[in-house]
């Protein structure tokens, strides 16, 4: 029996002429972290947003938990935390007071709980103040700990270790490390080869909406000297390809 926590079948998103997505299927494992790596404009971010039902798809669905997800039906979403880039909050509340907002729905996440959220992204001194006074990086950790707050089986981050600085990057490694071995499912996307290669089990390559390659970044290394390599053969090899095509 297949334990895929995230399954994309057929996924096509076009905005007017421009095709973001085209016919992409892919499965994610309970308890794997998945790195979703393309170049700018490969379609991550609507790969995402898709998976999150914040658009319609021209075709194609998406199952979380099994359960099929639209923007009509969000409901398999309850157990997902999600980072998009840049991540939006209530400027003129203080970081607790708007992870106090987002928990005002669910009884079970205590006062406390949000205060050790805020520890564990080292926002603790930040708390009170207001998120408009926030760096870009200081953001992405609040971003953090709001997509961690319901302790969800699914994690779905757009970028997260944007804005962050070198310390900031290691503790976001470890943290996203230690939920997937703690059974936690992560679907990310990034552009950070070095920090993908650390942490990720199997990374997808996208390119230009085309899912080319999908491989465990073990297998990858065996055959390049490291992720980047991989990446840039990879593009090397999808670029020739469409040069053939339209040769
Ligand atoms: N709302 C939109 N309206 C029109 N075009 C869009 C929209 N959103 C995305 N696109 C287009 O879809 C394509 C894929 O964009 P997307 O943001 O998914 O790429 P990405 O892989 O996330 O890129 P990046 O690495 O720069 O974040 C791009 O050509 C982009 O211009
Ligand atoms: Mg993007």
């Amino acid at each position: 029996m297949s334990n895929a926590i995230l399954q994309i079948q057929g996924l096509r998103k076009s905005f007017g002429n421009t095709i973001a997505v085209d016919d992409l299927s892919l499965e994610v494992n309970e308890g794997e972290l998945f790195g979703f790596l393309g170049p700018n404009g490969a379609g991550k971010t609507t790969t995402i947003r898709a998976i999150l039902g914040l658009l319609h798809p021209n075709s194609g669905e998406i199952r979380i938990f099994g359960q099929k997800v639209t923007p009509n039906h969000t409901r398999p979403l309850c157990q997902v935390g999600a980072l998009l880039t840049p991540p939006g909050f209530l400027p003129y509340l203080s970081g607790y007071n708007n992870l106090r907002w987002l928990a005002k729905n669910n009884t079970t996440i205590s006062k406390s709980e949000i205060w050790e959220m805020l520890e564990l992204v080292h926002l603790q001194k930040a708390a009170k103040r207001p998120v408009r006074t926030y760096s870009l990086g200081m953001k992405q950790r609040l971003g953090i700990a709001a997509a961690l707050l319901h302790h969800p089986k699914l994690l779905v981050l757009d970028e997260p270790t944007n804005g962050l600085d070198p310390i900031g990057m290691a503790e976001m490694r470890q943290l996203l490390r230690d939920l997937a071995d703690q059974g936690t499912t992560i679907f990310l996307s990034s552009h950070l080869l070095h920090e993908v290669e650390q942490i990720c089990d199997r990374v997808g390559f996208l390119f230009q909406g085309h899912l080319t390659t999908v491989r465990s970044v073990n297998e990858l290394k065996k055959s390049h000297q490291d992720l980047e390599d991989a990446f840039l053969s990879l593009i090397q090899e999808a670029e020739n390809a469409q040069d053939y095509e339209h040769a």
